[in-house]
C-alpha cells in the first residue's frame, strides 16, 4: 500500500494564473454552441455500402462472424440497392462469393462475361441507374487458393495478374460498373487498368484504387463472407503492405496517381488514419477508407456484449474518419448510419 508521508502539494496558483484566463470549456457549454463549433460533419453522401452476393434466390445468408450483415442474392441485392438509393447512399460496392467449383488456380473465372459480379452489377444498374456501383476487380473472389493473384510455384506473379486484372475491369464496366477498384496491390495495375478501359471505350470509368492496402488481420470475417477463410493458404505479405510502413504507402500511392487514379483509399481504416491524413495532404484527391470487416465486427461484438453503445461507437467511428481528411467511408454500417441521420 502507499503509504502519503508528506503532504500533498497543491498549486499555489489560481486556476485562472495556470491558464492566462483561457477556459477551453466555454464553447462546450450547450448543446446549440457545440453544435455551433463543431468542426466535422457527416452526411449520407460520405457513405459506399460494400454488399455480399451470391448465387440463388430470395437468400438473406446471416454472417456469423458479422452481426446484421447478410450475403444477398441478385434478387436480394436489387430491393436492397433500392433501399440504399432511396436512403441517399450515393454508392455501392460489390463483393462477391462465388461457387467453389467455379474457382481455379488463376481464377480465370473472372474473365466470364456473366460472372456473379457482372451479373449482379448488371442487375442493379438495371433496376437503381441512380446508385453508383463500385466492383472489386481483384481474383481472389475466383482463386482456388484465396490469393489475389496467380499463384504459380509458390509466387503471386505479377505481370500475369494485373493482365487479367485489366481485362476483368472492361468486362464490369461493361457489365455496367461505374468504378472499377482494383485492390490486388500488384504493380501497375491502376494504369493497366485505365489503358484497358480506355481502349475499350470506357473512359468514363473511373478507377478507386485501393491505394494502401496493408497485410492486416483486420480481413478476417470478410474472407467467411466470401468463402475464402478456408482456402488462403499462407499470407497476402508479398503484395500488401507491412503496417509498420507508412512512407511506403506514401510511394505507393504516388504511383497510383502518376498511373490514373480517380480517387485512392486506405485499408484498413481505424488504424490507418495517420495514412489518411498524409495522403489526403499531399495528393489532394478525393480520399477514402475503408471500414473493413473485423472493425466492424469489433464493435458490433463489444455492443452485444454491452460493453460500449454500438451506435455511438459506429458514429463516433465515422466522424474520426471524417476528421482524418475522409471524403467518404465504405463500411457495413452504410444503411444503419444512413438511418441514424435520417433521424
Ligand atoms: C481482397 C479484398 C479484401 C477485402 C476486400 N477485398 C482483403 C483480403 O481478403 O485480403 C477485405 C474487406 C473487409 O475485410 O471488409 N481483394
Amino acid at each position: 500500500m502507499n503509504k502519503i508521508t508528506r503532504p500533498v502539494a497543491t498549486s499555489a496558483r489560481t486556476v485562472d494564473e495556470i491558464t492566462g484566463g483561457r477556459r477551453l470549456r466555454r464553447m462546450r457549454r450547450a448543446d446549440w454552441s457545440r453544435r455551433m463549433v463543431q468542426e466535422t460533419r457527416l452526411t449520407v453522401d460520405d457513405l459506399i455500402w460494400p454488399i455480399f452476393v451470391v448465387d440463388g434466390e430470395r437468400r438473406r445468408d446471416p454472417l456469423p462472424s458479422m452481426p446484421r450483415v447478410e450475403r444477398f442474392s441478385i434478387d436480394v441485392a436489387v430491393k436492397e440497392a433500392e433501399r440504399a438509393a432511396k436512403l441517399g447512399i450515393p454508392a455501392l460496392a460489390i463483393f462477391p462469393n462465388v461457387d467453389i467449383a467455379l474457382r481455379d488456380q488463376t481464377g480465370s473465372h473472372i474473365l466470364d462475361p456473366d460472372n456473379l459480379i457482372n451479373r449482379v452489377t448488371r442487375a442493379i444498374k438495371e433496376a437503381v441507374p441512380e446508385i453508383g456501383v463500385i466492383t472489386d476487380a481483384a481474383l481472389d473472389p475466383f482463386t482456388s487458393h484465396g490469393h489475389d493473384g496467380i499463384l504459380r510455384d509458390g509466387i503471386i506473379v505479377n505481370d500475369e495478374t494485373v493482365a487479367q486484372v485489366a481485362a476483368a475491369s472492361v468486362l464490369q464496366a461493361a457489365a455496367g460498373a461505374d468504378i472499377v477498384a482494383p485492390s490486388d496491390m500488384m504493380d501497375g495495375r491502376i494504369g493497366a487498368v485505365r489503358d484497358a478501359l480506355d481502349s475499350a471505350g470506357f473512359q468514363d470509368v473511373a478507377i478507386m484504387s485501393y491505394a494502401t492496402k496493408f497485410s492486416s488481420a483486420f480481413y478476417g470475417p470478410y474472407r467467411e463472407a466470401i468463402g475464402t477463410s478456408g482456402l488462403l493458404k499462407g499470407d497476402k505479405k508479398t503484395y500488401y503492405l507491412d503496417p509498420a510502413n507508412a512512407a511506403e504507402a506514401i510511394r505507393e500511392t504516388e504511383q497510383d496517381v502518376i498511373e490514373g487514379a480517380d480517387m485512392i483509399m486506405v485499408k484498413p481504416g481505424m488504424p490507418y488514419l495517420d495514412i489518411i491524413r498524409q495522403l489526403k495532404d499531399e495528393f489532394a484527391l478525393p480520399t477514402f477508407a475503408y471500414q473493413v470487416s473485423g472493425e466492424y465486427s469489433m464493435i458490433e461484438a463489444a455492443a452485444a456484449n454491452g460493453w460500449i453503445d454500438g451506435e455511438r461507437a459506429m458514429m463516433e467511428s465515422m466522424l474520426s474518419f471524417k476528421r482524418a481528411g475522409c471524403d467518404g467511408i465504405l463500411t457495413y454500417f452504410a444503411p444503419r448510419v444512413a438511418e441514424l441521420l435520417k433521424g
